[in-house]
């Protein structure tokens, strides 16, 4: 049956369309990746369980909101298989006559089961809660997804002990992240961040003890909730209202994969989503998000950047997460030196704190360990009474985050061939100091000042634009496909997101290939 129907609708393009989806899955009937229609449909619409595409041929078995248009980019807000997608072809969900229900990949292997068992009939329906429910004909609930929850907890939805929420890897990676929001044996919500190397909690602000954080440890039935007005609840005392408490709007919260939990609301499918309460207004505060050996910075427009220490490079272009990696192995020489930067923190990982050490005596703690990469040296009369300097070495570089409001200074050891002169932090991730505006579609014309400025400033960290004589002869003698991809580049730098500009590297390599293939096969997707 499964395979006539293979046959008979071979390459049916997605479409959530609702046509002739069913309202319950009984013993004995499967959901085929095929076919399209096979969805299941809350009473009143609000929800559409099926399978959902996550790349290319890959598909999970999602719940999602309904919405117009929303083919590839829907709000999921469950999936069952995140982590191992199922093929395009021959996937099925299908409940077993044992009353188990099972998602099977490319017809052979099952990659997911609800682990199930029953003599009676049973029934798998999408509740208009966005539950996903299946029980039997006592009216049993056998299994039901607000149990299992993935990156999202829905309305009344409860998050309890020993279940966590995971965020996605990104945006468009739906695969388990790096963030969780769970209740630690401490009975007090956390957000944790855990990659495979580091572990460390960083919501409630770990600098402060847990009644001044006005949680309380003495309640162990940990459940956390959000009520239909935005109230956020949980049973260690926290309690937070979101901005438009009282309206009768859908809300969701979900732990971002930037490591933020935000309640999200709107009025109606037809609108977006709008952030209606989040747990950490400052985002560099979220550990691990600019990756080992760099520091967050935050930025009021865009929420944050990242950029390496200096001599350090980014481990992957396109992945901060990952961080940076030394230039240089530092002990393999024994000539170092330290560099001074100002307002900046790393969090945690100390390898000692030296209570009252001069600033010598800590670069010589430093300078004695190999695995010593810097120190936080703070000596400041505010909050310290006895004007004593305090001293942490460190053993890594992790959290790291500049803040003006930051008393302490970092020194970070470098080899002693790098200068010291006063440049806190090497940026790496295109830098767009200079504010521009859009550009005519004609790269020859340049209608502004600041844009010629930054293609100058530009030109000259890259130095693709040949120079007569600093007086930079912008208006004629320049080479077109170069300056294209320059005025490109500034393009991206002023419509997109700050965090998805090229990095310095990515440029350099596009200014590369089109010096290898000397043409215009370089483009840009200018506006
Ligand atoms: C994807 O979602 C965004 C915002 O949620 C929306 O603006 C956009 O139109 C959607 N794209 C498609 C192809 O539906
Ligand atoms: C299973 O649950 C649904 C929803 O709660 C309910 O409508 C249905 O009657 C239940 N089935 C049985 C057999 O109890
Ligand atoms: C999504 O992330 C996972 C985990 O990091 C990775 O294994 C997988 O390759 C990623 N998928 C895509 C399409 O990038
Ligand atoms: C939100 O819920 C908490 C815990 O149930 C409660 O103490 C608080 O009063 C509620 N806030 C509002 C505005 O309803
Ligand atoms: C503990 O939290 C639960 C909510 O999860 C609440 O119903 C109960 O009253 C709390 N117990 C105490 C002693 O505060
Ligand atoms: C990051 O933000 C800081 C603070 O606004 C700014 O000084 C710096 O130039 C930015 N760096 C990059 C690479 O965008
Ligand atoms: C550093 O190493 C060089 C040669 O490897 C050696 O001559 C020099 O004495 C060393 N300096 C110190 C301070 O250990
Ligand atoms: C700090 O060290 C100095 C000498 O280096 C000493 O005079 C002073 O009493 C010390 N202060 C404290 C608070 O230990
Ligand atoms: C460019 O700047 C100079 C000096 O700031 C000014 O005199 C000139 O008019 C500007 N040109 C344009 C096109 O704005």
């Amino acid at each position: 049956m499964a395979i006539l129907l293979l046959l008979a609708l071979p390459l049916l393009l997605y479409s959530p369309s609702l046509s002739s989806a069913s309202d319950s899955l009984t013993k004995g009937s499967s959901l085929l990746v095929e076919n399209t229609n096979d969805l299941l449909i809350s009473p009143s619409g609000t929800f559409i369980a099926g399978f959902f595409p996550v790349g290319d041929n890959a598909y999970c078995f999602a719940i999602w909101f309904d919405e117009p248009f929303c083919s590839n980019n829907c709000t999921i807000v469950w999936m069952a298989n995140r982590d191992q997608p199922v093929n395009g072809k021959r996937s099925a969900l299908s409940l077993l006559k044992s009353g188990n229900l099972i998602l099977t990949d490319a017809g052979r292997i099952t990659v997911w089961a609800t682990d199930t068992v029953s003599e009676s009939s049973v029934y798998l329906q999408l509740q208009e809660s966005g539950n996903l429910v299946l029980n039997n004909s006592e009216g049993d609930i056998l299994w039901q997804s607000f149990d299992f929850p993935t990156n999202t907890l829905l309305l009344l939805q409860p998050l309890s002990k020993d279940k966590q929420l995971v965020s996605s890897r990104s945006q468009t990676n739906y695969s388990s992240g790096f963030y969780k929001l769970l209740f630690d044996n401490d009975n007090v919500l956390h957000l944790l961040f855990a990659s495979p190397s580091i572990t460390s909690l960083y919501w409630p602000d770990p600098e402060l003890l847990v009644f001044e954080a006005k949680r309380s440890t003495y309640n162990n039935s940990r459940r956390a909730y959000f009520d239909p007005l935005g109230n956020f609840s949980s049973s260690d005392k926290f309690f937070s209202k979101s901005a438009d408490y009282g309206a009768n709007f859908q809300r969701r919260l979900t732990i971002d994969s930037d490591g933020n939990l935000r309640l999200y609301s709107r009025e109606d499918k037809r609108d977006a989503w709008t952030v209606s309460w989040q747990a950490i207004s400052q985002p560099c505060i979220i550990h691990g998000i600019c990756g080992p050996n760099s520091v967050c910075n935050y930025v009021p427009s865009s929420g944050r950047n990242c950029s390496c220490l200096r001599g350090f490079k980014m481990k992957d272009v396109t992945d901060w997460s990952l961080g940076c990696e030394p230039e240089i192995k530092l002990c393999s020489t024994n000539e170092t030196n330290f560099l001074r930067l100002t307002h900046v923190q790393f969090y945690g990982y100390d390898y000692g704190f030296y209570p009252n050490y001069t600033l010598d005596r800590c670069k010589e703690v430093c300078s004695q360990r190999c695995d010593c990469p810097g120190f936080q040296f703070r000596f400041s009369k505010h909050g310290n009474p006895n004007n004593t300097p305090y001293c942490f070495v460190k053993f890594r570089l992790l959290n790291g985050y500049r803040s003006p409001s930051f008393e302490d200074d970092f020194y970070l050891k470098v080899p002693i061939t790098i200068p010291l002169y006063p440049a806190p932090v090497e940026e790496s991730r295109l830098h767009c100091a200079v504010e521009i505006t859009k550009l005519d579609r004609v790269y020859t014309k340049i209608p502004e000042n600041r844009t010629l400025k930054f293609l100058l400033w530009f030109a000259s960290i890259v130095g693709a634009i040949e120079f007569t004589d600093c007086k930079p002869d912008v208006e004629g003698n320049y080479d077109k496909t170069q300056m294209k991809i320059l005025v490109g580049v500034a393009l991206k730098c002023a419509n997109e997101d700050k965090d998805t500009r090229p990095t310095m590297r990515q440029v350099v390599e596009m200014l590369l290939q089109y010096e290898k293939h000397n043409s215009e096969s370089v483009e840009f997707t200018i506006e």
